[in-house]
This record gives structure tokens, sequence and C-alpha cells, in this order.
């Protein structure tokens, strides 16, 4: 449908860089984002909705090549981490851009191939595997298989024993690196259940020796999600060039890719800093440059996987205000989604900003509590968040809500899951129509 706002656009929120690139207030105070009426959009399609605005993120994606690109003088590439979100429109738009595609599940897989990715620009992780995920990627022909653990090693030696050209492999280290982030989204210490550990390297390389159907082509490694300190992926070079060394020297293993996984941070709240993707790829640039030449390197491919700096500004979550409830000390805003589409407040203590999407610049009166619809007291989406009077009918909307929201997604006290909207040029277009509650007896016998 076509919302396109012709009236005169004057402001744009005052954190806009929580908000998509085409974030614009109009002369009433509305949201507009990619040309649309937000409030328009969720009274049309429904809430929740989630709203993405395409031009937010194919600019994040050429931003990302484009950084690498310019940071280090031999190959690089960007692979989108799709459990941030994937569904098939996003999948599309992610290879237009040009960007590969990082998958952790034979769901990732079958979406992405189903999409029409093509497979040669897909790489799969995980560190549970299963044999008939493993059987699905080798079918497909995938990239890479990024391998996690020996036992996994194993196995994909027995299934492509027989193979005529051998299936090109990675193997994820556990580099033993501490970052400064949440305890569940630390990836890179030694105990974390990620990677080999550097002390297995050896015993990994003799068993691709004997591997006729594998062919080692790259080291990976991930410290963790939503980092903001950039040494970490310097420390991080230094441990897969050590380990790459090692291979060659002693194994005579010799590989080309030097992928430094994802993580990069992104601002949820206004007092928050993004990272600064400019910096980020010339750290990781540098830091492989110099590692590659001191080590004897010619100049390694660079490979990068940020999964939330690519998706989560260009989502916003947008919910209607079902109920209010007035206590001396508090006033709860029931709203009509929260941990079934968005369990990072209650799983990691996260915080989000919110405003009213018809008085998107109006100034705070009462600061708030906003309580998700789901019976668990755990279930609120903002604590003390600052808006204007809200009433029973107005529509929030929360920005940074891209990232592991919807692929986090449950039918928890079987609430079916929001549709979702692509927004650009004053056209939006729904990419995912809501769960029904047929979808939720279709698999009842
Ligand atoms: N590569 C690997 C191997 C990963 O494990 C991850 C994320 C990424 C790339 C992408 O990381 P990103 O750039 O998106 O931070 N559910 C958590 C985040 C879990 C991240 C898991 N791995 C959250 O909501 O914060």
């Amino acid at each position: 449908m076509n919302t396109s706002h012709t009236a005169q656009e004057r402001a744009t929120p005052s954190d806009a860089r929580l908000w998509p690139l085409t974030t614009a207030i109009d002369e009433r105070g509305r949201l507009i984002i990619g040309g649309c009426d937000v409030a328009e959009l969720a009274r049309q399609y429904g809430t929740p909705l989630y709203l993405f605005d395409e031009t937010t993120i194919r600019d994040a994606c050429r931003a990302w090549r484009a950084a690498l690109a310019a940071s280090y003088p031999g190959e690089t590439a960007v692979h989108y981490a799709s459990k941030a979100l994937l569904n098939t429109a996003l999948a599309r738009l992610i290879a237009d851009e040009g960007l590969g595609l990082d998958v952790v599940s034979g769901g990732e897989l079958y979406v992405a191939l189903r999409a029409g990715f093509p497979p040669h620009r897909i790489h799969m992780h995980g560190n549970a595997k299963t044999r008939a995920e493993l059987e699905q990627a080798l079918a497909a022909g995938i990239g890479q298989i990024i391998i996690d653990n020996l036992d996994e090693l194993d196995l994909l030696a027995n299934l492509t024993a027989h193979r005529l050209s051998p299936q090109p492999v990675a193997l994820r280290i556990a580099p033993d690196i501490a970052t400064d982030t949440h305890a569940h989204i630390q990836t890179g210490h030694a105990t974390s259940k990620f990677g080999l550990p550097l002390d297995a390297l050896d015993a990994a390389a003799e068993r691709l020796h004997a591997a006729p159907g594998l062919r080692l082509v790259g080291l990976h490694a991930h410290v963790g999600s939503q980092l903001f300190d950039l040494e970490p992926y310097a420390a991080e070079i230094d441990v897969l060039l050590d380990a790459a060394a090692r291979l060659r020297d002693r194994h005579s293993l010799t590989i080309q890719d030097i992928n430094a996984g994802g993580g990069m941070g992104v601002p949820y709240t206004a007092d928050q800093q993004p990272l600064d993707r400019y910096a980020c790829a010339a750290r990781l640039g540098e830091a492989l440059a110099a590692g590659c030449r001191q080590r004897g390197f010619p100049l390694l491919r660079l490979v990068i996987e940020p999964g939330r700096s690519i998706i989560a500004r260009a989502g916003v979550a947008l919910y209607t205000i079902v109920a209010t409830k007035n206590l001396p000390q508090t006033r709860f805003l029931h709203i009509d989604g929260g941990m079934g589409d968005n369990i990072r407040p209650a799983l990691y203590g996260a915080r989000y900003a919110a405003v009213l999407a018809e008085q998107a610049n109006a100034p705070a009166e009462e600061v708030v509590e906003i309580a998700g619809r789901y019976c668990e007291s755990g279930d609120v989406l903002i604590h003390a968040i600052p808006l204007p009077r809200a009433r029973v009918g107005d529509i929030l909307a929360v920005p940074v809500a891209g990232a592991y929201t919807l692929s986090m997604a449950s039918t928890y006290n079987l609430t079916p899951r929001p549709a979702v909207v692509m927004v650009h040029s004053g056209v939006a277009r729904l990419i995912q129509r809501r769960e029904t509650y047929d979808d939720l007896i279709a698999r009842d016998i």
C-alpha cells in the first residue's frame, strides 16, 4: 500500500541515532519511517507489528563492506549473521547487497536456500550440528562448514570420505579472550562451550590430514556480542594468526581466511555510544595486515560476521497500549506484546527507548513502566521510561528492535507472533504475515 507522506517533515527524533535513517517527525508530531506514517501502519496491519526500514539495512550492509575494503589491502568479506533475524525477504536483500550469510541451523539454511541465497556464500556454524544438518549443508554445497569440535570433524570426515571435490571447512577456535559484555553473550573465553581449545589444534590438524573429503580454508573466532571495545578484536586476530602459523609450520596446512566473527555493538538507549564501523574495520585491518607480515603470510582474506549491527537499528516494534494501571508510586502501560516478541529485557536486562508514535516529539510528563502482556512478572519491556501522558489506544514505537527479537520470539501463552512490514520510499510491504490461531494448532494431531 502507498502511505506516501507528502506533508513537510520537519524534525528528527531527539535521539536520532537510535532510529532508522529515514525517520522523521511531521508537523503534527507523528512518526514517519521510510516515508510511511507509523501509527497508520500499526492500525492497518495490527499490533504488535515489526517494521523494517530497507534504506537502513542496505546502508549498514554497504557501510560494513566499504569500511572493511577501505581498511585492509587484501580481500575482505562481510557475512550477515542470520541468527539476528532471517526471513525470505531479508535473505534476498542481503544477497542483493553482496554479503555472505552465516547460518547456525538447518532451519536458517533452509530459509536461505528457499530464498535463493547463493550456497557458495553461506557458512554454517554451530556447536551441536546434527548429522542431518551436516548432510543438508553438504548436499547444498555451501561455502564453508565451520567446525566447532573434534566430534563434528570426525563425523564430517566420514560423511565426505568418498567425495570427489572436498568440502571447504574452517575451524572455530576458542581464543581465550575476555570481553566486557553480558555473561550470556560472552563466547571467546577458554571455558566457553564454543570452539576448539587451542590445545586441540594439533589433533584437529592430524584428523584433517586424514580426511580427503575436507579442505581446511580458514580459522574463525567470535569473542562476544554487543561489544564496544576494539582491543579484543585485535587480540583475537593475533591468536588466530598464531594458530595459522602453527598449522603451517607443524602440519603444512595453509589457510586463506581469518574470520573475526561478529559482535559489533549498537546503542539501544540515548546514553550509549555507537561503535564506529570504520574504527572497528581499521583496527581489524591493521591487526591482520601487520600480523600476516610478521608471520610471513600473504594477506589472508578478512571475514567478519555482523548480525546486530546490520539489522538492529532498521527495526522498530509497534505496540498498542491496551490498558493502564495507576499506583501511587508507578503507572503501568500494558501493551499487546512483550517477552513473546522481545525476550531481551527479561533475559539480559536489556534496556530500550520508546516514543508515542503520534506524539513523537512531545515533552515527557510522566515516568512509566511498559508492561508486557505475558503471564510473568518479569515481562516488563521497559522500566521507568519518561513519556508524554499516554492513553489506551495509543501506539508505542520501540526503536533498535531489529536484532534478536523476532528471531528469539515464541508463542508463549499461545500468542501468535507479530507481522513484519518493510518500508521504503513511502511504500509498505508485508514481508511476513502475522501468525494465526490456526498456525498454533497446525502441528497438533
Ligand atoms: N558470529 C557468531 C559465531 C556468533 O555466535 C554471533 C552471535 C555472531 C556472529 C553475530 O553477533 P552480533 O554481531 O549479532 O552481535 N541473543 C543475544 C545475542 C547472541 C549472539 C550470539 N552470537 C542478544 O540478544 O543480545
